[in-house]
């Protein structure tokens, strides 16, 4: 086929869009909240959010500050859990927002970040124990991924490193399977979306994959 531009072709078709050159502050276009769980140095906990999270067959690469807590730790001690918190906890998720578990803070963190050991407590989510790794899962959501990060890479800025991390084992509340099998049934599970630093859940099914496994409410009988 050919979709070389051309006035009545490919390129005509979306050029009811008169799109305009913008400088946006950052380019986060709506990607799942995780909480990351690590260990810290001394043997204690940490939880961070982040969104800069996608998988990868069994690998999630997570892109992470280089001078946070999580990255020193993923660097340090590889084990962790990817947990999914659902659309209604973000306010869980926005009060862990300006807490960091390094101290003292650096100087790169956004205004307002403040130190705090125990942020389990502050974001009012409990541990629960993991099977492979010493950090907990967090009871309240949904989906957990317990994992051991590889390590961690130089991203192109310098300011943020890249890490995989191989999933070992996948936790799921059973309200979010497709009964009888190892399937999440995407119509009981949605994400918490962070969209240009706002928080979304989904809307309804728009349609549904040629590789997808579980049932499409839309076929016919
Ligand atoms: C919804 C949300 C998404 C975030 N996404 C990321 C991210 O993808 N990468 C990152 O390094 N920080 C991200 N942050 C900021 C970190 O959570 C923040 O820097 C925090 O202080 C890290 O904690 P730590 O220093 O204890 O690791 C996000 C924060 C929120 C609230």
């Amino acid at each position: 086929m050919n979709t070389a531009p051309t006035d009545t072709g490919l390129l005509s078709a979306g050029a009811g869009i008169a799109h305009t050159a913008i400088e946006p502050s950052i380019l986060y276009f709506g990607t799942p909240v995780v909480l990351l769980s690590t260990e810290n140095q001394d043997g204690s906990f940490n939880l961070a959010p982040m969104s800069s999270a996608w998988a990868l067959g069994r690998t999630v690469v997570l892109g992470l500050g280089r001078e946070g807590q999580t990255a020193r730790n993923l660097g340090e001690r590889p084990g962790l859990v990817i947990n999914l918190p659902a659309p209604a906890l973000w306010p869980a998720v926005e009060r862990l927002a300006p807490l960091t578990g390094r101290n003292p803070v650096p100087a790169t963190k956004a205004d307002g970040c403040r130190y705090e050991p125990d942020k389990f407590i502050a974001a009012g989510l409990h541990m629960e124990p993991s099977h492979t790794v010493r950090p907990p899962r967090v009871a309240e959501c949904p989906l957990q991924f317990e994992a051991r990060a590889e390590p961690p890479r130089p991203e192109v800025s310098g300011e943020c490193v890249i890490i995989e991390a191989v999933v070992r084992k996948v936790h799921a509340d059973p309200r979010i399977v497709v009964p009888g099998t190892d399937h999440i049934d995407p119509a009981a599970w949605s994400p918490l979306i962070y969209n240009f630093r706002h928080y979304f859940g989904l809307g309804p099914q728009l349609g549904h994959s040629y590789r997808s496994q579980t049932p499409d409410p839309s076929a016919p009988e």
